[in-house]
């Protein structure tokens, strides 16, 4: 590498280490589990999974993913219209799609990928996405990619949104585009009222779900079910890499002519390998599961509800919710740091999230919890959570 390109690498990391953001990984040395052990041969107890159903190393997923290998082999070394099509691909997608009560379903290998994949596969120069403003960045690339207007509303704020849907009422199709559930926050969009506005301006809607499929709603079909709008949103994509196993892929799932359109022109789809069979086999395993219990559903929620209410009443500032991404907010992100990496000392594995990730003076200890947990897990967390916080005197 030339000099003076060494440098200006060098000059910018040094300028992240600078501002305080530079991330370094943690390794882990077991199963993606509640509990979990570190490089340093310690066991912690982990609340930054997206483990939400505790099905990372569930044993009848890993058992699915091995029968894949063995049936449909490793690998299809292929992009899916060439040669990379299998049974077990299309099995998902069907089966994706009933879940979903869709029309068709697109596999991909993340859900960053569906996301980017999608507005410039069925929009042009003389539509509009309206997209809210703490939207992911894998919709934020995704509207990039796109040549249609942008409008972008104030978030989850309805007048707002009525506004930029005013604002493209003379574009040819106007999308809507929203997380269903917001990451840092664990908040909820309003999804029943963006439907509204959406039948009277005429626009589709399309919700990202990563943060809500498999647990939310009565089956667990998402912010969408949840909130009781699944057959008035028009898209839902989402992650096969959260709730629904942990390892990787997503999905696109809705009407029949926006499925085939992405098929034919969804880049993310056509330049890139099909998802491993044996990740496609372990989904559909997946799916079998969330549709035979709520069990680990019920025990996800209890346990959020439990954590939630303990904290609160112990005079934790939490950002309001019903989630099971709880964000404790300490505002001052050296105080979120130290009390992260105290708290890693006592065996609980937290992160701490600060500017740029959460706005500045907004940073917060975001703790996620999973069926996998149990109450013994919570109760030595809640403990070392009250013990810190009182050394670091944020209690209320
Ligand atoms: C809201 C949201 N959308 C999309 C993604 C990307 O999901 P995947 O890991 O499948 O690419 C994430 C993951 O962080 C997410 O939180």
């Amino acid at each position: 590498m030339p000099d003076t390109a060494t440098a200006h690498f060098r000059d910018e990391l040094d300028a992240i280490k600078e501002a305080g953001t530079y991330k370094e990984e943690r390794v882990i040395t077991s199963q993606q589990d509640a509990d979990i052990e570190v490089a340093s041969g310690d066991h912690v107890i982990n609340f930054c999974a997206n483990n939400y159903l505790g099905l990372a190393n569930n044993a009848e997923v890993m058992q699915a993913a091995k029968d894949g290998v063995d049936e449909f082999g490793f690998g299809v070394a292929s992009v899916r219209f060439i040669c990379g099509t299998q049974t077990v691909h299309k099995q998902l997608e069907d089966e994706l799609s009933a879940f979903h009560e869709k029309d068709d379903t697109i596999l991909y290998n993340s859900a960053f990928d569906a996301n980017t994949g999608f507005f410039e596969s069925i929009l042009g120069r003389e539509d509009a996405i309206i997209s809210d403003r703490l939207n992911h960045a894998s919709i934020i690339d995704g509207v990039r990619l796109c040549k249609a207007d942008r409008y972008v509303y104030d978030h989850s704020d309805m007048a707002s949104l009525e506004e930029q849907l005013q604002d493209a009422q003379d574009a040819r199709v106007r999308v809507i585009a929203t997380d269903g559930v917001f990451s840092m926050d664990g908040d909820v969009a309003k999804l029943d009222e963006i439907c509204d506005l959406a039948e009277q301006y005429d626009a589709l809607v399309m919700v990202d779900e990563c943060h809500a499929t498999g647990f939310m709603g009565d089956g667990g079909r998402g912010a969408s079910e949840a909130k009781g709008v699944l057959d008035r949103v028009d898209v839902i994509t989402s992650t096969l890499g959260k709730a629904l196993g942990g390892a990787t892929g997503g999905f696109a799932t809705g009407p029949q002519e926006i499925i085939d359109l992405l098929r034919q022109k969804s880049r993310p789809y056509l330049f890139s390998n099909a998802v491993a069979p044996m990740i496609a086999n372990a989904s559909l395993q997946v799916l079998r599961l969330l549709q035979s219990s709520d069990q680990r559903r019920a025990q996800l929620w209890d346990n959020a509800t439990y954590f939630r209410n303990t904290l609160e009443a112990r005079g934790f500032d939490l950002k309001p919710g019903n989630h099971p991404i709880i964000p404790i907010m300490l505002y001052d992100a050296k105080v979120s740091a130290q009390m992260a990496d105290d708290l890693l000392d006592r065996g609980i594995y937290v992160i701490s999230f600060s500017y740029p990730v959460v706005p500045k003076g907004e940073a917060r200890i975001r703790v996620q919890m999973s069926a996998a947990h149990t109450r013994a897990h919570l109760d030595r967390a809640l403990d070392a959570f009250t013990d810190v916080a009182e050394a670091h005197g944020v209690l209320s």
